[in-house]
């Protein structure tokens, strides 16, 4: 049966890129296969409010989309529709309507859909086409770099570009007052940001998740510069980093009544500034990076590589090649079964080309 209706959204933590993807399903829909395009807002959300926040997106919609940050689509972390967020009682409490959604997708004429997002709005995706039989293309997206199936993510160097020119600034402040800096870079499960702008920005030591750290190693690299009369150093860490004898920061315990949505983490920066600080006898700042690294103007790889997966996830759709995500094997842009999508985190590998240009300019990794 001939697709003719699409429908596509965003979930999950938003990314720069996002509505380059948007741009290039809605261009290769319309242009190449004659399909049209139905977007939703704030992922499903849109679906379950009334009236439904749903649009037909044409090629007008998209004018100068591919430069923009964030998503013309708006998204969320808090609209799983197998665990969605309803009041009863005066209180918040999950309710499964995904079998209603599936019936408002189909209401609308969609025969399938592109979904846009990380390993939880895949995997919602999934749920609803194993169980409610509404298919999907998958698009993976997240800034950290961590989806193993594919080389890059979008939105990824854009996200470095962001952390190195901040660690720049560091420095001459740093230098300025001969004082430790420490900047903490987004990364949960994986330290790719903090690992490639530390190495872009000249950092003395970089945290990440894999690599447990020992503070006294770093306190002794700080030390060291110090002799050699370098009296300021750069530290990046990873939110997700740990030490050796502790655990991750979690910056807030979800409230009980929180439904979706994940552990905040941060406040790594903090501690491993003040530690540093007593150890070491000098003066040490902290800065957390935050959503800055999120927000703003793809840059040109990423909005090339965006397009690119935007334009092979409509030609799956077009081609009723459904359950498949799209992804990078430079120089192709292939798909691979969306299971093998999901379930295949990336962390950073210890004998890689990263590690060891990081270890070859003599950044501290916190465990030597
Ligand atoms: O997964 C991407 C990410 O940027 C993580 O590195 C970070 O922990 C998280 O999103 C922050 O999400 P939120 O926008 O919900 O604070």
């Amino acid at each position: 049966m001939a697709v003719k209706r699409i429908g596509v959204f965003t979930g999950g933590g938003d990314c720069p890129g996002l509505n380059a993807v948007i741009r290039g399903v809605v261009h290769r829909s319309v242009r190449e296969h004659g399909i049209e395009v139905i977007g939703s807002y704030d992922s499903f959300n849109g679906y379950f409010e009334t009236p439904q926040r749903v649009k037909r997106l044409d090629i007008d919609d998209c004018k100068g989309l591919v430069a923009k940050g964030g998503t013309m689509l708006g998204t969320t972390n808090r609209g799983d529709p197998f665990d969605y967020p309803v009041e009863k009682d005066g209180k918040i409490v999950a309710k499964d309507r995904s079998a209603e959604l599936a019936e408002m997708i189909r209401a609308e004429g969609i025969d399938g859909l592109v979904a846009i997002g990380g390993d939880g709005t895949l995997g919602i995706a999934k749920r609803l086409m194993d169980e409610h039989g509404i298919p999907f293309v998958g698009v993976p997206k997240t800034i950290d770099n961590d989806v193993g199936a594919t080389d890059y993510t979008f939105g990824f160097w854009t996200a470095v570009q962001t952390a190195t020119d901040a660690i720049d600034r560091l420095h001459t402040t740093a230098e300025s007052h001969d004082r430790i800096m420490v900047v903490e870079l987004m990364g949960r499960d994986a330290g790719h940001i903090a690992l490639a702008a530390g190495i872009a920005g000249g950092a003395d030591c970089i945290l990440i998740p894999e690599i447990p750290f020992d503070i006294e190693k770093v306190a002794s690299k700080i030390l060291r510069r110090q002799k050699k009369r370098r009296q300021f150093s750069l530290v990046a860490v990873a939110e997700g980093a740990r030490p050796v004898d502790g655990q991750v920061s979690v910056l807030t315990q979800r409230p009980e009544d929180e439904v979706g949505g994940q552990v905040r983490l941060g406040g790594l920066a903090q501690r491993v500034s003040d530690l540093l600080a007593q150890k070491c006898k000098m003066e040490s700042r902290y800065v957390v990076l935050g959503h800055l690294q999120r927000g703003g103007t793809p840059i040109a790889f990423d909005r090339a590589l965006a397009t690119a997966y935007g334009v092979k996830a409509a030609d799956c759709a077009a081609a009723g090649n459904w359950g498949q995500m799209v992804c990078l094997r430079t120089p192709d842009i292939v798909t691979v079964p969306i299971d093998e999508g999901i379930d295949s985190l990336r962390q950073v590998n210890l004998t890689g080309t990263w590690i060891e240009a990081a270890r070859g300019v003599g950044i501290c990794l916190g465990d030597q």
